[in-house]
């Protein structure tokens, strides 16, 4: 009994990512909107350490290398108190943002990075969250 149970429940996780794929397939660009509530890589320590050597190749010449905002290119956003949910996360990264007046933009990294480098600079960034930050979880 516990073996058949086991194969439904195979066949139904096989079923799930064959129909993501085609629904991957079907639509090139996802929305922002469709990144998961929550990030699926937060604690993963690979994901943490991929990430890592991404923010630090990558990020941290804005938001510093503790990702306080204090980069060698001028202030960028301190990470460590980013409360904005998971979404506003993935959708920042990916769009970029323009702000008046500074000199640093944040620069659009969708289609440079997958969605799997950016949940893994996530799983990173937020193992320095300060008290109140949102990084992983559904915006507040
Ligand atoms: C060229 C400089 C630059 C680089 C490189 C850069 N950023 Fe940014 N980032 C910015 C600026 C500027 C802002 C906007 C700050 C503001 O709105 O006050 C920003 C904003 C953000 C925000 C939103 C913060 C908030 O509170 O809303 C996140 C999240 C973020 N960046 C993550 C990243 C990640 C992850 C990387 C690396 C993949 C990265 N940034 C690379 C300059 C940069």
């Amino acid at each position: 009994m516990r073996r058949i149970g086991q194969g439904i429940v195979l066949a139904v996780l096989v079923a799930g990512f064959l129909i993501d794929l085609g629904g991957a397939r079907a639509r090139p660009a996802r929305a922002e909107s469709e990144a998961p509530a929550t990030n699926p890589l937060s604690g993963n320590q690979a994901a943490m350490k991929e990430g890592r050597s991404w923010y630090l190749a990558i990020c941290a010449i804005c938001h510093g290398v503790e990702a306080d905002g204090v980069g060698e290119r001028g202030a960028a956003a301190d990470l460590r108190v980013f409360n904005k949910g998971f979404g506003k996360f993935v959708e920042t990264v990916k769009n970029g943002r323009d702000v008046p007046n500074r000199t640093a933009k944040m620069p659009p990294w969708g289609g440079v990075l997958s969605d799997q480098q950016i949940y893994q600079i996530g799983a990173f960034v937020e193992t320095l969250a300060k008290k109140g930050a949102n990084w992983k979880g559904p915006a507040n």
